[in-house]
């Protein structure tokens, strides 16, 4: 039953999570704008950007008013601008809309200018609390050695077969540390390749693809 990796998960979490910005204060603004950064850039190189980018703009208002040439140049060094141009946009929605707060509801933020499932679910289940699953990369390798899943991680349907089943085993109480020690697990110890450390992984005993010694072989991805 896969529902019996959430005590050790969130153990594991409790006792492991790295302290970051975003998680010392997970407001929806803040956690929004660390999920969009996480998007592009790992953890470490995202602190000093995230940190900067508060300080200049510190709510949705100060984003939806700030000049262009500004806003890029906050941006500078983490590429892909299109994503902080979306933020913006997102924050204009947001002030018209929803008077300058965050809407506390996944379908509505799903409709903001760059927000898809994964972000959308990031913001419920962190910032707000709604059990709603936030599947990305690391849980989708996290998963498929777990269950030793043959599917094509790349594929749309793949994605939301996880998002159902991981959506009906959410922790009700703890949306959020379990949506991020899901990440967190894929990121640090369920690491792509021969790399990963199965030796300081609290799933091991549950671990399909390590009982058939077959790490490597998942996730598993149709050659592009
Ligand atoms: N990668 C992207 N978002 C993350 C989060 N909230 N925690 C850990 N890793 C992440």
């Amino acid at each position: 039953m896969l529902k019996e990796i959430i005590e050790p998960l969130l153990d594991w979490y409790d006792a492991n999570a790295r302290v970051l910005p975003w998680r010392e204060e997970p407001s929806p603004y803040r956690v929004w704008v660390s999920e969009i950064m996480l998007q592009q850039t790992r953890v470490e190189a995202v602190k000093p950007f995230f940190d900067r980018f508060l300080e200049s703009l510190p709510g949705v208002k100060e984003l939806a008013e700030c000049p262009q040439d500004r806003l890029l140049k906050l941006w500078e060094g983490l590429g892909y601008y299109n994503r902080v141009r979306n933020m913006q946009n997102a924050a204009r929605v947001v002030m018209e809309k929803y008077d300058g707060r965050m809407p506390e509801n996944y379908e509505a933020l799903l409709e903001l200018p760059g927000i898809g499932r994964y972000t959308a679910g990031a913001i419920s289940s962190i910032a707000f609390g709604i059990p709603v699953p936030a599947v990305d990369g690391n849980v989708l390798r996290v998963m498929s050695r777990l269950t030793m899943d043959e599917d094509d991680i790349l594929k749309q349907s793949v994605k939301s077969r996880w998002e159902r089943e991981i959506g009906g085993m959410m922790p009700q109480d703890r949306p959020g540390a379990f949506n991020q020690a899901l990440m967190e697990l894929g990121a640090v110890v369920c690491v792509p390749n021969g790399t990963a450390k199965c030796g300081q992984c609290p799933l091991e005993a549950f671990c399909m693809a390590r009982e058939a010694g077959r790490i490597r072989d998942f996730p598993k991805k149709a050659p592009k």
